[in-house]
């Protein structure tokens, strides 16, 4: 991916999200979704985009380092530069990064990307993100557990969406992505390195993935942002130069 179209994405995600908001107000905005994801997630089980400020913030804070973060660590997972046949799914995609970030990743033409989330604005973001990085790829509305898959092989990922998912529907996915891998997919989950989050299932998860072949990691990058998105994440008193995540990794079989 060139720095330029890269430049090109971020300049129009800001000029969408800052028509109608100041930087100030997003930053408000960003800390107050920090505060519901990070440390009340019960209020997840509300609206976490509700209004335009969270949103923005979500997009330009949270889609952004998603983006990088996700494109660091196929690069240090050394990602097969091919995709698999069936292109790219995104569970839980919300502004689609995740799928992008992957599909910018190959050699060649980027594959086809389909996202999937419950949340019509995430659905619509997502589409936006693909168009402006001129990806194919479009998204539904729907939840994972009720998805119609598309045809595999598939380079599968779940960016910070397993965490979200029921007991039941998260054991169901499981076997799924497993299933999935054993016919030549590919798959990459991600999660907070905040333990807690995950602390009920994580290590169960990333045994099953060690024994099918694959892997687990926990990742610290200091990755620079753009300019804007590092001042929002100050403003909100984070450290936006952190950037970290927990991953699963089930490469296809050779
Ligand atoms: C923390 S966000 C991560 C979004 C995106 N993957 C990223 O990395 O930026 C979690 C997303 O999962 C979606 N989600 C939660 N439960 C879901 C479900 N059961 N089915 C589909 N999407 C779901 C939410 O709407 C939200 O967009």
């Amino acid at each position: 991916m060139s720095a330029s179209a890269y430049d090109a994405w971020v300049e129009a995600l800001l000029a969408r999200h800052l028509k109608e908001l100041t930087l100030r107000e997003v930053g408000r905005a960003l800390k107050q979704l920090t505060q519901d994801y990070v440390q009340q997630r019960d209020r997840l089980k509300g609206d976490a985009f509700e209004g335009r400020g969270k949103r923005a913030a979500f997009a330009m804070y949270y889609g952004t380092r998603h983006f990088l973060l996700v494109r660091e660590v196929l690069r240090r997972l050394q990602a097969p530069a091919t995709p698999a046949a069936g292109g790219i799914l995104d569970l839980g995609c919300g502004t689609g990064v995740a799928g992008a970030a992957w599909a910018l990743h190959f050699d060649g033409k980027p594959p086809n990307i389909l996202g999937c989330d419950v949340h019509p604005w995430a659905v619509d973001e997502a589409r936006h993100t693909f168009r402006d990085l001129g990806l194919r790829g479009g998204a539904l509305r729907t939840d994972v557990a009720r998805l119609r898959w598309p045809k595999g092989p598939l380079c599968i990922v779940a960016a910070f969406t397993a965490n979200e998912l029921s007991d039941v529907d998260r054991g169901k996915l499981r076997a799924r992505l497993l299933q999935e891998a054993a016919a030549g997919g590919q798959v990459l989950i991600l999660e907070p390195l905040a333990r807690p989050i995950t602390k009920a299932w994580w290590d169960d998860w990333a045994a099953v993935f060690k024994k099918a072949g694959g892997r687990a990691d926990e990742w610290h990058f200091d990755l620079p942002l753009p300019e804007r998105i590092h001042v929002l994440g100050k403003a909100a008193g984070l450290n936006p130069r952190e950037l970290g995540a927990r991953t699963l990794w089930l490469a296809p079989k050779s």
